[in-house]
């Protein structure tokens, strides 16, 4: 088994690697002066179960290019398996078509890591768990609900807590934190005039005297986050 990090977040892999004991690929990873990306492998990785570490952040599309030039570098080095671990999977977001004539770019990047030559991919907190479905492939997509339960429950010790999920989409989210933290549920029935543009129409659930934990996967704008926060400031001092 190997380790070969993207530049996405080398601090990242540099630390999965020291907890592994296992030193990252020797790679050669540069941009042209057009800003077109270059790979190289320097070593032989013939035969080897592969794991490349990359998020698909911003620039999602800069990095999404570099996965998929190091994966196809692996494919052609005869690497056994190559698994895409990507803690942050971008393009999640437009995982329908919620207009006409728009696109599903979660499908996309699913086929281009596919066709790519990816065996298997290793994502943390999917936007939505049906992407996993984008895939011909095994998808393991981690949940960090337990992580945050642990520093949640130490934090707020004797606090009556709720969990909010700032729109409809993120109830499955919210719901496993709540489950976990022995907490309520709330939900913001939100509204999008346009992207990056949110509104919050409703609140469901009694948030009055309780701490809410709001429950997102993305701050893109913050306009989601910022909007939950000053309607439940305005609920709860009703
Ligand atoms: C929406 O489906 C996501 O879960 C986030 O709520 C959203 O992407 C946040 O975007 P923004 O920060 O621009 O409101």
């Amino acid at each position: 088994m190997k380790i070969l990090s993207g530049t996405s977040n080398l601090k990242l892999s540099k630390d999965i690697s020291k907890n592994l004991k296992l030193k990252l690929i020797n790679t050669n990873i540069k941009r042209f002066a057009d800003g077109e990306i270059y790979i190289e492998v320097n070593e032989n990785i013939r035969g080897n179960s592969v794991f490349v570490i990359q998020s698909t952040s911003n620039p999602a599309n800069d990095n999404i290019m570099e996965l998929l030039l190091v994966i196809d570098a692996l494919r052609r080095s005869s690497a056994k398996t190559i698994t895409a671990v990507i803690p942050y999977f971008g393009y999640a977001r437009q995982d329908r078509k919620v207009a006409p004539r728009t696109s599903i770019s979660a499908k996309v990047v699913a086929n281009l890591i596919s066709n790519a030559g990816a065996s298997r991919v290793v994502t943390v907190d999917l936007h939505a768990g049906q992407i996993q479905g984008f895939f011909d492939m095994p998808v393991d997509n981690l949940y960090t609900a337990p992580l945050f339960a642990k520093y949640i429950k130490r934090k707020f010790n004797n606090k009556k807590l709720i969990c909010v999920s700032p729109d409809v989409g993120g109830v499955a989210r919210t719901r496993a934190l709540a489950t976990r933290i022995k907490a309520d549920l709330a939900i913001i029935d939100k509204r999008r005039p346009s992207p990056g543009k949110s509104e919050v129409m409703n609140i469901i659930g009694n948030v009055k005297g309780k701490t809410c934990i709001i429950v997102d996967d993305i701050i893109d704008s913050g306009g989601t986050i910022v909007n939950a926060v000053d309607a439940l400031k305005k609920k709860r001092s009703k």
